[in-house]
């Protein structure tokens, strides 16, 4: 058994953001001291809303591609030693028609950061990957080998992430996390290209039909939020029980496949819409089947997804009617 003690000094990138600000409050709760940094691209600051005004949270309005970021945080604040790096262009539409904006934030600024961790005796940097790394890859589940120099990556945003991840992963103090389709409270339903579980809630409580883009038979594999920050904690060495994580890249799903029709009528169910699904024509570029294979971080952090779909799509019904009132 590890002891990792509290009051670690953690450095968060995207802390404005869905993922990001339910990864600090967790860090805080371990009794983990956290400076966040958001400049509000695409996060909020209500994101933040519960943990902003905590004695051992500070937060900084900067972009993460600012030179020399990293050593100007560690000079003013000491034992700093994790660094949860989440902040990225995270809009794929965007990445098509801005490339070398989306290269220099999610490739270039990671590097940098990577190497500034590591100059400064980091104990981990701990990046987020994304299943866009595998493009239009079909051989499911996906292993983590499948992306490689092969790929035909969909998008910049894919070239980028895949790009970031093998070099982390090949830091003696990197761990890569490529995430499947992630959910839970605080997504944002405001784009159409917000995650589909985000807008089906928002729509079914709208009291509208629910948009199935294509035959609705098109499957992802969905995972819940505090699923995902229990990845991140064990990824960094922070959990109590468990072991080590070497560094490398892994996946982050639940190895479960569940289609959009499935889960449209089991969101109609939870919130009692009863409208026929809204058939509409399939959204160009869009993937057919995404999958996880997860036994590579199950295996390597004891890590397993805890919350099913049905429990998860509860506690997001939850948090988006609170809202509402
Ligand atoms: C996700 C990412 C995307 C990334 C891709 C790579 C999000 C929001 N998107 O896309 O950036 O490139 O993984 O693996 O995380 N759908 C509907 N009706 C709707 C909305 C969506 O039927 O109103 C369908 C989509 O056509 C798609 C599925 O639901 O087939 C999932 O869509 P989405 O949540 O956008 O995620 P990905 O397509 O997996």
């Amino acid at each position: 058994m590890k002891n990792v003690g509290r009051n670690r000094g953690c450095v968060v990138t995207g802390v404005a953001g869905f993922v990001g600000s339910h990864l600090a409050e967790k860090l805080l709760s371990l009794g983990h001291r956290v400076v966040g940094i958001d400049n509000f691209f695409s996060g909020y600051p209500e994101n933040m809303a519960s943990f902003k005004d905590h004695p051992a949270f500070t937060f900084y309005d900067t972009s993460i591609a600012e030179e020399g970021l990293l050593e100007w945080i560690s000079s003013r604040h000491s034992g700093l030693s994790y660094c949860f790096h989440l902040a990225a262009i995270v809009s794929v539409p965007y990445s098509m028609d801005h490339e070398e904006e989306t290269t220099k934030i999610n490739y270039d600024a990671t590097l940098k950061l990577l190497q500034s961790a590591e100059k400064l005796r980091f104990s981990r940097l701990v990046f987020a990957g994304s299943a866009a790394e595998y493009g239009n890859d079909q051989r499911l589940p996906l292993l983590e080998t499948y992306a490689d120099e092969k790929t035909r990556h969909l998008s910049p945003y894919g070239q980028a992430k895949f790009m970031a991840s093998r070099a982390v992963a090949s830091n003696p103090i990197g761990v890569a996390l490529r995430f499947f389709n992630i959910y839970g409270p605080r997504q944002d339903p405001r784009s159409p290209y917000s995650g589909v579980i985000s807008r089906f809630l928002d729509m079914a409580l709208a009291n509208r039909a629910l948009t199935i883009f294509g035959d609705g038979r098109q499957a992802r594999d969905f995972v819940y939020v505090s699923d995902v920050v229990e990845a991140y904690i064990r990824a960094a060495g922070l959990n109590d029980t468990g072991p080590s994580v070497p560094n490398g890249v892994y996946n982050v799903g639940t190895g479960k496949s569940t289609t959009i029709l499935e889960l449209a009528e089991t969101i109609k169910d939870l919130t009692g819409n009863a409208l026929p699904l809204n058939f509409c024509r399939e959204r160009p570029g869009d993937i057919r089947f995404s999958l996880a294979s997860v036994d590579a971080f199950s295996g390597a952090a004891h890590w397993v997804p805890r919350i099913s779909l049905r429990a998860g799509l509860r506690e997001t019904l939850h948090w988006v009617r609170r809202d509402s009132v």
